[in-house]
């Protein structure tokens, strides 16, 4: 497979299409498993999370009361660690329920630990994350996602949702930034 370039950086293949879609199978697997008849309403953290949810969603059984949160924190391959909200449901979607979040990538857990509080804020009972992809060493908080597809090295990736500067999330494989 070609490795590609995007803004003057370099990156090759990490994870090639037919093994992210075969880890979202078995999550969805586990996913129905876990929340057969009790389904948490799902929150899909958008941009990078839509093509992971878009894959996911397709293996639940049951119909699932979901819909997006948008926050953004990174500038480049670089996180401000400000977060800031662009969107997020109104109360009544959340109060009293349980909700799942769906994201493609928990870095420092900074974005997740934000929208944990923020949601349980404004009323939901509880909430877990499925994420495509987790970066075990750069993780800075005690609890860790519920639901994991791939532990990753603290390499900055693209595709399957994941950009650099808005680019790259159309790539059906995920590449690795090789720069450094
Ligand atoms: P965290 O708050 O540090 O966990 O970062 C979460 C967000 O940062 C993700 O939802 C992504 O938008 C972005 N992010 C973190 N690492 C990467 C990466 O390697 N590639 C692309 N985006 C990333």
């Amino acid at each position: 497979m070609k490795n590609i370039e995007i803004d003057g950086l370099n990156f090759e293949l990490l994870i090639k299409e037919e093994d992210i879609l075969c880890s979202i199978k078995l999550l969805s697997q586990k996913l129905n498993d876990s929340y057969s008849g009790e389904w948490p309403v799902i929150l899909v953290v958008l941009n990078g999370a839509i093509f992971f949810a878009g894959e996911l969603l397709k293996h639940i059984d049951e119909f699932v009361e979901f819909s997006c949160v948008k926050v953004h924190s990174y500038d480049g391959k670089v996180s401000s660690g400000n977060i800031i909200i662009d969107y997020i449901p109104c109360c009544d979607i959340i109060k009293n329920k349980k909700v799942l979040l769906i994201e493609d990538i928990v870095d420092t857990g900074l974005t997740l630990d934000f929208l944990t509080k923020e949601l349980k804020k404004r009323g939901a009972k509880d909430v877990e994350c499925v994420t495509l992809l987790f970066k075990p060493h750069k993780y800075n908080f005690p609890n860790l996602p519920k639901y994991i597809g791939f532990n990753i090295r603290d390499e900055f990736v693209v595709g399957y949702g994941m950009d650099l500067n808005q680019k790259g999330r159309g790539l059906k494989n995920i590449y690795k930034n090789i720069n450094n």
